[in-house]
């Protein structure tokens, strides 16, 4: 039995902002921006919510996989800006798509939430617990920006992906993960909840926005996530030639093409959304493999790797037979 993709779907707001609408409203330039990060353009919110784009996300998916809502068994949603506390977004998609027979919650994983979801997912189908599943990364991540600090409100976008994931026999599915976590390094990316304010503290005036040490995340990237890849990929009784491609969270172009150099591979065999979306953190895989698999390029018995890293310190790898 394998945990196997049948469907994808993604959503991103309809409002465009590119670099340069962005150096209108700060010391920027789309030559800084394009240059250290690939990133051209992004989607942000106005009317949308990560709930509102995550219920269309699945819609799309269910679509895709010919799936009713009614077959859903459990939604796991990986945000770290779900609209509410409490209920989760994963709660507020089972109520917008009409699941009624499945269970729902959300994780937090930061950037790997959707590896994360996705794991939960199948080791909750290996087990025979549930058979189909409906996993997505969702984010407004510009709810949670300091629009004053340019050096990181610049790199991140809005949207949501999914994925109908179904327990099947055969050989297609996932073959093999891997994750793991540093807490101890978790300073370096950062974004603090609201702050206490019961009568026994003093209400604190902390920042409660996104704070980022890029160099420090650039150098946890290149080197967790080359090692986290070459691991399941051996898992898998594969190697790294055998990858077709390599579906990664997309934080930054130098990020991938030093993965690239490091796993001695084409850099070509590294999609990218980034261009368009920017970071969505736990939206970027399911974002992107939607539009690798709505532009034809996932063939049967092809296969991916995929990989999440961030926040947390988080990371996890991926390895599936299509
Ligand atoms: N526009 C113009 N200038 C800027 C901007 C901006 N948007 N942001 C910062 N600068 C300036 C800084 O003020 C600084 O100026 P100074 O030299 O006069 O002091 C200069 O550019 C260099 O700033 P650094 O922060 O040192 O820039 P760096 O070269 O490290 O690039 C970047 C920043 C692109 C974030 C880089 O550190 C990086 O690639 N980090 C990887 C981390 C990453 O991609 N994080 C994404 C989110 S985390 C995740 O998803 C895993």
């Amino acid at each position: 039995m394998r945990a196997r993709i049948i469907g994808t779907g993604s959503c991103l707001p309809a409002t465009v902002v590119t670099n340069d609408d962005l150096s209108k409203i700060m010391d920027t330039s789309d030559e800084w921006i394009s240059s250290r990060t690939g990133i051209k353009e992004r989607h942000l919110v106005k009317e949308e919510t990560t709930a509102s784009m995550s219920a269309e996300a699945a819609k799309r998916a269910m679509d895709n996989a010919g799936v009713a809502a009614e077959e859903i068994d459990l939604i796991i949603v990986g945000t770290l800006s779900a609209d509410y506390v409490t209920p989760s977004c994963a709660c507020e998609v089972q109520a917008k798509i009409g699941a009624k027979n499945a269970v729902a919650f959300d994780i937090n994983a930061a950037c790997a939430g959707f590896m994360f979801a996705l794991n939960i997912a199948n080791v909750y189908l290996q087990m025979g617990t549930y058979k189909t599943a409906l996993i997505l990364g969702a984010e407004t991540l510009s709810k949670i920006m300091d629009w004053n600090d340019r050096s990181t409100c610049v790199l991140f976008g809005d949207g949501a992906g999914a994925a109908v994931v179904r327990a099947e026999e055969g050989t297609a599915g996932l073959l093999a993960f891997d994750q793991g976590s540093d807490g101890v390094r978790g300073s370096v990316l950062a974004c603090r909840g609201r702050s206490n304010n019961n009568p026994l503290v003093e209400t604190s005036k902390d920042l409660t926005y996104v704070h980022m040490d890029g160099q420090e995340v650039y150098k946890f990237a290149v080197t967790a996530v080359p090692c986290s890849l070459q691991k399941t990929i051996q898992k898998a009784g594969l190697t790294v030639e055998e990858i077709d491609y390599f579906a990664l969270h997309q934080a930054n172009i130098r990020i991938l093409q030093s993965v690239a150099k490091r796993l001695k591979t084409a850099e070509d065999k590294f999609p990218i959304s980034l261009d368009h979306c920017g970071n969505i953190s736990a939206a970027s895989v399911p974002i992107l493999l939607d539009e690798m698999n709505r532009k034809g390029m996932l063939l049967p018995r092809m296969k991916i790797a995929l990989s999440g890293f961030g926040g947390g310190l988080t990371w996890a790898s991926a390895v599936m037979e299509w």
